[in-house]
């Protein structure tokens, strides 16, 4: 029996990513805040996916998550600390809240996710997964708060898997682009509007079934890194290897 435990399994990749698992006959257990979302997932994915309420800004959520899986599995084998949303706005008028619910979210509830679930990992030698973004190397205007998380969420993966090489751990990063989901339609505080059009080009978007298989392959194979679409995949090299000539192309034609 493989057993996964996916945050932010409710919607997007998260619960694409749940739909591919439950195929592979593994245990699914999604959370997130909405149950009638993660109910959703459970109900296209069948007996196999396991929705339960956890909230990763909150110690008691993840702590109860965690105990509920080892009562029931007695075992973990990945997690995919994937719940994450972004915060959009110029940076001279970011207030300080906004700045720390993203921080909040993406990188210290990524975090702590990550150190509830180890001890159990450590013992079926398991592994990570972190959800960062192609943003985590690529900058956009508006986007400061969210590439500074996601830049974040990659240090500390990076620096996981330099501490985890002795172990029979291993930490997977993975960076994507453009992918539907519901990332585009929450507001401010974090909170998903429906009512809020998702400004991001449709063009370059993914299906995030599509995406989710990709994603499975390079966890299934520990690979230490991914990076999914073919734009994010461009965008990635030129912020590494030439920082300052995207830096001009950006200035130029998207500013
Ligand atoms: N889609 C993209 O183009 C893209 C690109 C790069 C990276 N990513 C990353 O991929 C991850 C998944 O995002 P997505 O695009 O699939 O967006 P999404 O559909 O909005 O999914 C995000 C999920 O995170 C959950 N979540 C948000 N805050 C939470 C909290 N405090 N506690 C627990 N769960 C929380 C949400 O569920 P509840 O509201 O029910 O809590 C939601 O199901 C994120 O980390 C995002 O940054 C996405």
């Amino acid at each position: 029996m493989t057993v996964v435990w996916i945050t932010g399994g409710g919607s997007g990749i998260g619960r694409a990513l749940a739909l591919a698992y439950a195929q592979s006959s593994c245990e699914v257990v999604v959370s997130g805040r909405r149950m009638e979302a993660l109910l959703e997932t459970q109900r296209l994915g069948g007996a196999n996916i396991h929705p339960l309420r956890c909230d990763v800004t909150k110690n008691n959520d993840l702590q109860q998550a965690i105990e509920w899986i080892e009562e029931n599995f007695r075992r973990l084998d990945v997690v995919i600390a994937n719940a994450g949303y972004a915060q959009s706005g110029l940076l001279e008028n970011l207030s300080m809240a906004n700045w720390k619910r993203q921080m909040e979210v993406n990188l210290f509830g990524l975090v702590a996710t990550v150190q509830y679930s180890l001890p159990l990992l450590e013992q079926s030698g398991g592994q990570v997964v972190l959800m960062s973004s192609v943003m985590a190397y690529v900058r956009f205007p508006k986007s400061g708060a969210y590439a500074a998380s996601k830049a974040a969420v990659t240090a500390f993966g990076e620096t996981l898997q330099l501490e985890l090489h002795h172990s029979a751990v291993d930490c997977t990063i993975v960076h994507p682009g453009f992918i539907e989901s519901e990332i585009g339609q929450i507001d401010a505080n974090g909170q998903y509007n429906p009512t809020l059009k998702d400004k991001r080009p449709s063009k370059l978007m993914w299906k995030a079934d599509d995406a989710a298989n990709v994603m499975k392959r390079a966890i299934d194979k520990r690979k230490s890194h991914v990076t999914i679409t073919g734009h994010g995949k461009i965008g990635e090299w030129f912020a590494r290897h030439a920082p300052r000539l995207l830096l001009w192309i950006q200035s130029r034609f998207m500013v």
